[in-house]
């Protein structure tokens, strides 16, 4: 089939509004939109500003009320618990609806913020879904984050109430969640006024009276309740997802309502080619984006089934686990990380897991959160025979910038290109100047604005910080801080972050809050974190210290402190495992530190020396402590 990319693209270029205004006919709402863009609102404009809706309403109540109810929603898959449990959307409707309950008995209220700070359980989807029924606005944080992070993000959106479980899993060990989560609300500021605490069997926790509450008992208590889907305007807050900035205080990408469901909704058939009542699965996390719009949103806003696995690629119990689930569950379309594949490539090279699954349903593999490397892409092709897709996007865009639209009809595909932008988005490569570059030429990666729907619309209580970070750099642009080209096609090739955001097994990192981290210790004077080429995460993140003048303690043992100071202060996710001692860091004349020049030392690649270097022996040196270690190709 002739794809129709082109044309479809060329018809959201010509009239955007027409474009989004059909796409938004394929939901329900309140008070259906008149307007669809208003460019005076907000700070570069506003989607759907005059529409009502509810999004728990489109991702479930619809399907109950057309046609669906006793279709599966949720398929939670939990090898690593040996659990497996399936909701059909009438259980999704009863189970959001006494959640929803819940919370509006303990005083939650339209507006008001609610972290869910849970594992991949299927608590955690109705959880989101119950503050998306009443109003309120959910903050999801990942589960392999510290408290000192979970605090940061308490005091940054102050929410009401914080839902929770006792413990995750991971592959050889409980994570108690609660011990961590009293630390937190210690640490915090903000206090808030209750928490509702899912009990596990793997752990108990012990509740706090008066401010923690048993969620099993307060939910059974509410069961049968009907609680109707709030209106609320297209342009209110969904949720706000924390993600890494330059600095150790995370930016919280604001969703709304509209405009992320509309979007959402057309990129399920447009993008993913999947039909409603097919079987989709995003093997992420709720905690991150992906997680987000590709295991909750998109797929229930579609009317599939959503699978919720809890497991790892690889060691749960192995490396066929993901062909099992497919089969099993006969899902369509697989959306995860490359990283997952090179595990998964590393324990079983030839694909021989692989056989042992009938694997005919399925059609697709869609991989993003990281630059998808060649070989894996082809590994995959090779062994699974199914079309393999990478697609780039961001935290802030909640959908894909540049992707091969599979429902439009496929594209060639080019390795190592996450394939052509989406309608939504006029993507231009520009220089230093701010100027496009040509075809072929490296640049700044941008997006004329206005963002399409879906995009953040600002960051939680600071459009200074939104304005600064995104806007200023290229005035008229949003700086997606991604940095590559664009082929004479029209094809992008996304290279490199622009500024020290590193990408540790499709997890995204700041390298800044991590140097905050080894700043803070008593003996380090000075220090630099690069993200250094890892064969299976992408990236892994490095250390350098230079320790005060007369620290005359053994450098093993601070970097072994170093090392659990990251891992206190960040969370086990920041895989932070290497710190260098080193006698200087290497920096220009007017001491910027060089570490675009460690990471390629780090990297064994060629490297020219910065005219502007203090003193090249250092580089030496640098070069030496890398070697020791193993690193320098
Ligand atoms: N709660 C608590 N701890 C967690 C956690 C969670 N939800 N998720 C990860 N961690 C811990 C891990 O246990 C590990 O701890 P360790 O240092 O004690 O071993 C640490 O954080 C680092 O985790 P990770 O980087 O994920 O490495 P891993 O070795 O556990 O697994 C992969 C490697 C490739 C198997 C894994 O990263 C993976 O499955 N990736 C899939 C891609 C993905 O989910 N991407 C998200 C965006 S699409
Ligand atoms: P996150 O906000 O966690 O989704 O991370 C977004 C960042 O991950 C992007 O800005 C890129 O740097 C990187 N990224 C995501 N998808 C891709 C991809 N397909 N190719 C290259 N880099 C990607």
């Amino acid at each position: 089939m002739e794809s129709r990319y082109h044309q479809v693209y060329a018809r959201w270029k010509a009239d955007p509004q027409g474009f989004w205004g059909d796409a938004a006919r394929e939901l329900s709402w309140f008070k259906s939109p008149e307007r669809i863009f208003d460019p005076d609102r907000g700070i570069y404009g506003r989607w759907f500003p005059d529409a009502e809706c509810n999004t728990c309403y489109n991702c479930v109540d619809r399907h109950v009320e057309q046609g669906r109810p006793g279709q599966n929603a949720i398929i939670y898959d939990s090898p690593i618990t040996g659990t497996a449990e399936k909701y059909t959307y009438s259980d999704l409707k009863d189970a959001v609806s006494a959640l929803a309950k819940v919370l509006i008995e303990k005083g939650v209220e339209k507006g008001d913020r609610v972290i869910v700070y849970m594992p991949m359980i299927p608590q955690a989807v109705f959880a989101m879904l119950a503050c998306a029924r009443i109003g309120a606005v959910h903050s999801v944080v990942f589960g392999g984050f510290a408290a000192r992070e979970l605090a940061t993000r308490i005091d940054d959106c102050a929410p009401k109430a914080v839902l929770s479980a006792s413990c995750g899993i991971e592959p050889g060990r409980v994570v108690a969640y609660k011990p961590l989560l009293d630390e937190a609300i210690e640490l915090s500021r903000h206090k808030p006024d209750f928490t509702l605490i899912y009990q596990r069997p793997q752990a108990e926790a012990n509740l706090i009276e008066g401010r923690d509450h048993d969620w099993s008992t307060q939910v059974a208590t509410a069961a049968g309740a009907e609680v109707p889907c709030t209106p609320i305007k297209a342009t209110d807050p969904l949720y706000i997802l924390y993600t890494s900035g330059t600095t150790g205080q995370p930016k919280g990408v604001v969703r709304d309502n509209g405009g992320h469901m509309v979007a959402l909704k057309w990129s399920m058939k447009a993008i993913y080619d999947i039909d409603p009542g097919e079987v989709y699965w995003a093997a992420s996390d709720v905690g991150w984006v992906v997680g987000h719009s590709y295991i909750v949103y998109a797929p229930l806003l579609h009317g599939c089934a959503t699978i919720l696995f809890e497991g790892k690629p690889v060691g749960t119990p192995d490396a066929g686990v993901f062909w099992r689930v497919i089969s099993e569950h006969k899902v369509a379309s697989l959306f995860t990380a490359p990283t997952a594949f090179r595990a998964i490539k590393k324990e079983d090279p030839d694909g021989a897991l692989i056989e042992k699954y009938d694997l005919t349903g399925f059609r697709t593999l869609f991989l993003a959160g990281e630059r998808a490397d060649p070989d894996t892409v082809q590994w995959a092709e090779d062994k699974l025979q199914v079309p393999v897709i990478d697609h780039w996007w961001q935290t802030e865009t909640g959908w894909a910038i540049a992707a091969n639209p599979l429902g439009l009809g496929m594209l060639p595909v080019k390795h190592g290109s996450p394939t052509v932008p989406m309608p939504g988005y006029d993507i231009q490569v520009l220089g230093t100047d701010g100027h496009p570059v040509e075809a072929g030429q490296m640049g700044s990666i941008a997006v004329r604005l206005p963002l399409p729907p879906s995009c953040l619309p600002t960051l939680w209580g600071n459009d200074e910080r939104f304005k600064g970070s995104y806007l200023s750099e290229f005035p008229g642009y949003y700086a997606t801080a991604d940095a590559g080209y664009m082929d004479e096609d029209d094809y992008l090739y996304i290279m490199a972050r622009t500024d020290d955001i590193i990408n540790v097994a499709g997890h995204r990192l700041s390298t800044g809050a991590m140097e905050e981290v080894l700043a803070s210790h008593p003996d380090v004077a000075e220090c630099a974190v690069i993200g250094a080429a890892d064969s299976l995460k992408g990236q892994i993140p490095t250390g350098f210290v230079v320790l005060k003048a007369g620290v005359d303690r053994a450098h093993a043992d601070i970097e072994k402190e170093l090392i659990g100071l990251v891992r206190q202060k960040i969370g086990p996710v920041a895989a932070f495992k290497t710190a260098i001692t080193v006698g200087r860091l290497p920096k220009t004349r007017s001491g910027k530190i060089l570490r675009g020049t460690m990471r390629k030392i780090a990297d064994g690649e060629e490297f020219k020396m910065p005219a502007t270097i203090d003193d090249p022996v250092v580089l030496d040196e640098i070069a030496t402590a890398l070697k020791q270690r193993g690193f320098g190709g």
